[in-house]
């Protein structure tokens, strides 16, 4: 009995310091300066000790700028990340020509998107139907690009892919513009281009694979 009691009183004795506990620190929170933040609980959390991107900044213990470059001979993770093998010669663009092949699938899609990017990054020196009548060309002294459906009708996508990499004479490299993936994207297109009349090499591609899924 007299121990039940006891712990009964050591209950209340511990309710009554957790009421004094918790309203100590519900008074404690009130200041009478407006700008004051009161207690702050894990003020890190408040004030994290952030630093500027660009500034000089402490970091293991030496004063340097915190967005750093990567280390030497490392790439950043992703497939359209890798390094482009073929060198910006011309024993490059035939090795290109003859080995690329577009990874991506021939999917509606991804036309579409091509398309977009086409409609984008292209059309103003290419023109919409390829031929090289963009607005660049006809409203200046810049001469027409070859069109897709003459000139550039049996151009494989490797040497495609090439020159959109590299750049070609007084077309531009388009590699800051259009992450592999993309530039493979926008080719989808210009294959369609490449054929104005008939069956666009992506259709043929989109046919053979359906036959082949048929077949299994
Ligand atoms: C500033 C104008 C301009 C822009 C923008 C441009 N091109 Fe070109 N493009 C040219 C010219 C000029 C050539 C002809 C280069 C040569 O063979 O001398 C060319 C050539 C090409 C060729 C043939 C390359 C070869 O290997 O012979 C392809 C394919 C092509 N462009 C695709 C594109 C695509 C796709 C885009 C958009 C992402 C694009 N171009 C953007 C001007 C441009």
């Amino acid at each position: 009995m007299t121990r039940i009691k006891h712990m009964l009183s050591a209950k209340n004795a511990f309710r009554a310091f957790m009421v004094m506990a918790v309203s100590g620190m519900l008074f404690g929170a009130c200041k009478s300066d407006p700008n004051s933040p009161g207690i702050e609980y894990m003020p890190d959390m408040y004030r994290s000790p952030s630093f500027e991107t660009y500034g000089e900044n402490e970091v293991y213990g030496q004063k340097i700028m915190s967005a750093r470059v990567p280390a030497s001979n490392t790439i950043p993770r992703g497939s359209d990340n890798l390094p482009y093998p073929y060198p910006n010669t011309f024993e490059g663009y035939e090795a290109a020509g003859a080995n690329l092949k577009n990874p991506l699938k021939a999917s509606e899609e991804n036309l579409a998107e091509g398309k977009v990017l086409y409609t984008r990054f292209c059309v103003h020196c290419h023109g919409k139907k390829g031929m090289g009548e963009g607005t660049v060309p006809t409203n200046s002294e810049y001469p027409p690009p070859p069109s897709y459906s003459k000139g550039l009708k049996d151009l494989p996508e490797g040497k495609m892919f090439h020159t959109l990499t590299h750049g070609k004479n007084l077309m531009g490299s388009h590699a800051s513009q259009l992450t592999k993936t993309e530039r493979w994207k926008v080719i989808f297109y210009v294959q369609t281009l490449q054929y104005p009349e008939g069956k666009s090499k992506t259709e043929e591609v989109k046919e053979d694979t359906k036959e082949q899924e048929e077949s299994k």
